[in-house]
């Protein structure tokens, strides 16, 4: 996939990023993070979520006994935006041929969305993330039903630490599907 990523030439992001930035984490994983595009840490390192959001993705995660070890992560878009701007729903779209084949090839059983962007894409929802958020829905990966989430992205936790609270709800849900609470699909 990666090289298929190399090769592709529909989106005009790669020309102004540094690299490719595909993934981290644990390719056999329980729980695939699907976040919104690179920044400027990652566009340096070649990695997902290195920066101070990434700093606070792994205290999201300790919350619940989680680390990288444990949980596979990725863009919708791989390849930095300039500027760090919101990528468009026309570059999402491009990428998202490749961003469903990663999430079928990890096949994880918990999908989780990082912000708005990668919630629309995904789980074809026009909502806001504040309305979305916190609840199991189906993602649709071939003939497979994949409990998935929304969460808030933690760049926006940065920004109003006050929704942090909603976070932590969040991800106590995420948990108690880990351990064995069958989620309820909306
Ligand atoms: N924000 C994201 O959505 N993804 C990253 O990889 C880093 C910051």
């Amino acid at each position: 996939m990666r090289a298929a990523l190399d090769a592709f030439q529909g989106c005009a992001l790669k020309t102004t990023a540094t690299q490719l930035v595909f993934e981290d984490g644990a390719r056999k994983a329980r729980v695939h993070l699907v976040g919104e595009a690179p920044g400027a840490d990652e566009d340096r390192e070649g990695r997902p979520f290195v920066g101070r959001a990434g700093q606070l993705l792994d205290k999201m995660l300790a919350s619940i006994g989680l680390d990288r070890t444990q949980v596979y992560i990725s863009n919708v878009v791989p390849w930095r935006p300039p500027g760090n701007r919101t990528p468009s729903p026309l570059e999402v779209a491009a990428c998202l041929p490749f961003t469903r084949r990663q999430i079928e090839l990890v096949g994880a059983e918990f999908v989780v969305c990082l912000g708005a962007p990668s919630m629309q894409a995904l789980l074809e929802i026009k909502d806001g993330i504040l309305k979305t958020r916190g609840r199991w829905m189906a993602y649709r990966d071939g003939g497979r039903q994949v409990p998935a989430m929304a969460m808030l992205h933690p760049a926006y936790l940065l920004r109003q630490p006050l929704q942090k609270r909603l976070a932590w709800r969040d991800l106590r849900a995420l948990r108690r599907a880990l351990d064995g609470e069958a989620p309820d699909l909306a």
